[in-house]
This record gives structure tokens, sequence and C-alpha cells, in this order.
């Protein structure tokens, strides 16, 4: 096989370290730290030592892995076991097939939100071919309200890019967190969509038009992944996420604090046909569309499954 980038290495001496050799040794390592997934985590950190994908250092056992790939292998390995995400260690995750820089400066995308990804590039095709759109037509308004690392806003433009749908709609992305914002722009400038694509810092939405900006109301899909863990469940979450930052999962004492306030925030956001998609916790299915009744009384509130069969996705609209 070629040899991957940092190998073979100087030997000074020493046994030369093969990949098979490297892997079978993280793995034992993590597997003692309690990681739930020793094996994958050690293919993804050797891969990223190395500089390669993950199915490289599996097809070859035998390569000979350099000295300075083999020390932060290690090094990444033994972060690993005191519980650091892979993916703030490889500064990269997967998400709706495209490559995202993560760090801890967000929430690591998490692949039940594809699902509302999938769900609001649905809606936006059938909105667009509903209304005849002519020239001057108005763009469609969204916003992807927490957008964290820029996920969804992202992932969307890029999908409504590839069916040329990308210029008859508007994207705003808040977050209540600057830090996120500035790893939501740089995701954005990655993928070529930073100019199809506006990011503000707002408690939810900007204001009303009162501070200055009319960003707050006329949208035709809102769209959000707000933190909806119940408070007292953090503490049991895998040891990973306390990596990240707690503003992203702490959904209050049951977990639809964030989420409820965004549901008083509707019918000022909203155009009058405007719809949201809201991902929700696999439990809590029957409590959005309790709390719907309560906040938006009249309003339509239906719960979307993933492919698993659990509710993932509210859909609100007015009747
Ligand atoms: C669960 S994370 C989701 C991030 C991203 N949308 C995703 O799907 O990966 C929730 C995000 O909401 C943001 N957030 C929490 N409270 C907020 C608020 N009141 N207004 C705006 N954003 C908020 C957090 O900073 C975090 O980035």
């Amino acid at each position: 096989m070629t040899a991957p980038p940092d190998g073979p290495a100087p030997t000074d001496g020493l046994p030369v370290e093969t990949t098979g050799a490297l892997l079978r040794e993280g793995a034992e390592r993590l597997v003692l730290s309690g990681s739930e997934t020793p094996r994958l985590d050690a293919e993804l950190l050797l891969g990223h030592a190395v500089g390669v994908g993950r199915t490289v250092v599996l097809a070859h056992p035998e390569a000979p892995v350099g000295a300075d790939a083999a020390r932060r292998y290690r090094a990444d390995v033994e972060r690993r076991a005191t519980g650091e995400p892979v993916a703030y260690l490889r500064g990269i995750k997967e998400f709706y097939g495209l490559a995202f820089e993560a760090d801890a400066r967000a929430l690591i995308p998490r692949p039940e939100t594809e699902r509302l990804v999938e769900l609001a590039g649905a809606e936006v095709m059938r909105r667009l071919g509903a209304s005849a759109r002519d020239a001057g037509a108005r763009p469609l308004r969204i916003v992807d309200v927490g957008t964290g690392s820029g996920a969804i806003a992202v992932a969307l433009a890029v999908s409504l890019r590839r069916l040329g749908a990308l210029e008859a709609v508007e994207i705003l992305a808040t977050d209540i967190s600057t830090d996120a914002l500035d790893l939501a722009r740089e995701n954005a400038v990655a993928h070529a969509v930073a100019e199809r694509i506006r990011f503000a810092q707002a408690d939810l939405l900007p204001g009303d038009g009162a501070d200055g900006t009319d960003d707050g109301g006329g949208f035709d899909l809102v769209l959000a992944n707000l933190p909806y863990v119940r408070r007292d469940a953090i503490a049991g979450l895998p040891r990973a996420t306390s990596f990240e930052p707690a503003l992203a999962l702490d959904g209050g004492p049951d977990g639809l604090d964030v989420i409820g306030r965004l549901l008083d925030r509707l019918p000022g956001a909203l155009t009058s046909g405007g719809g949201a998609l809201l991902e929700i916790g696999a439990d809590q299915g029957e409590a959005i569309v309790a709390l719907a009744a309560v906040r938006l009384p009249g309003w339509r509130c239906e719960v979307e499954l993933d492919l698993a069969g659990l509710p993932r996705v509210a859909r609100l609209g007015r009747p």
C-alpha cells in the first residue's frame, strides 16, 4: 500500500508501529475509560492523526505509522478517555452528507436533526411550487432559531442550491451565543452559502423593529432545534456532552422552556400562511401537542416521526 502521509517513520532502533497495533491499543484504552464506541473512536482518531480516512486505516492494518502521528494519536486517545467528543478532537462532524467544523463553541450536529433538514427542504419546495412565482416574487423567508454550528441553515441552503431553489429563499440564522454564530458563519463560508444566510444574535428572534431590525416577523418558515433536555436529565447524558455548551442542552425543568417561549413568539413571527418545524425529544410528542394547545389555541400541531418511528419534529401552523 502507499504509506500514509506521516509514515514510514525513522524508527531510531524502535520497532515500527502499525495501524493495526495502534488501533488495538487505542480501543483497549477506550474500553477501560468507558467509551461506548471504543473501536470506532480509535479508528477515527488514528485516521485523523495519520491524515487519511477511517476506511484507509481499517483496510491496511499492516501499514507503518510515523512517530509523530503515533504521538498525536495517543494524545487524542488520552483526551478521548477523559470524555472529550471525537468530533471536537477531529474538529469535524459529518451532517447531512457535509463536513461541518465542530468545536466547543457549539453543539455537535446530531444525526436525528437530519430529519428536520429533510422536512424543511420538502416544505420549502412545496411552498415554492404551490405559489406561482414570477421573477419579481418575494423570496420565501426562513429563520433557523438557535443555529449553533449552522447545521440546519447551512445544510438546507446547500440542498436548496442543488435543487436550483436557493435564489428563491432568504435565510436568517440566530443564536443567543456569539461563539456559536462565529462557528456557524465559518461553516457557511466553508460550504459557499455565506452570502445567502444572514446571522444575528438574538434571544430566539430579533426585535420587532424597535431595535432597528425588522427581522422579528414575516417568516414563511420557522425552523428550530432548541435545547430540549430536561434539566435533571443532563447529568445522566453521555460524558461527551459535558464538553458541549450547557446553553445548547438545557431545556429547563420539563425540557420545553425554550421551545415554549418560541411558541409564544410564533403568532408575531409567522406570515398568515407560515409554519414552524421544531425538533423535539423522542419522549416529548404528547407534551408538545399539549403545550401548543395551551400556548397556541386553535393552531395545528402534528408530530413527525423519524425513521425509527419516534417523535422527532413538531409541525405547527395556524388553522
Ligand atoms: C440543541 S442546540 C442546536 C444547534 C443547531 N441548531 C443544531 O441543530 O445542531 C441549541 C442552540 O440554541 C441556542 N439557544 C439556546 N437558547 C437560545 C435562545 N433563547 N435564543 C437563541 N438561541 C438559543 C444555543 O446556543 C444552541 O446553539
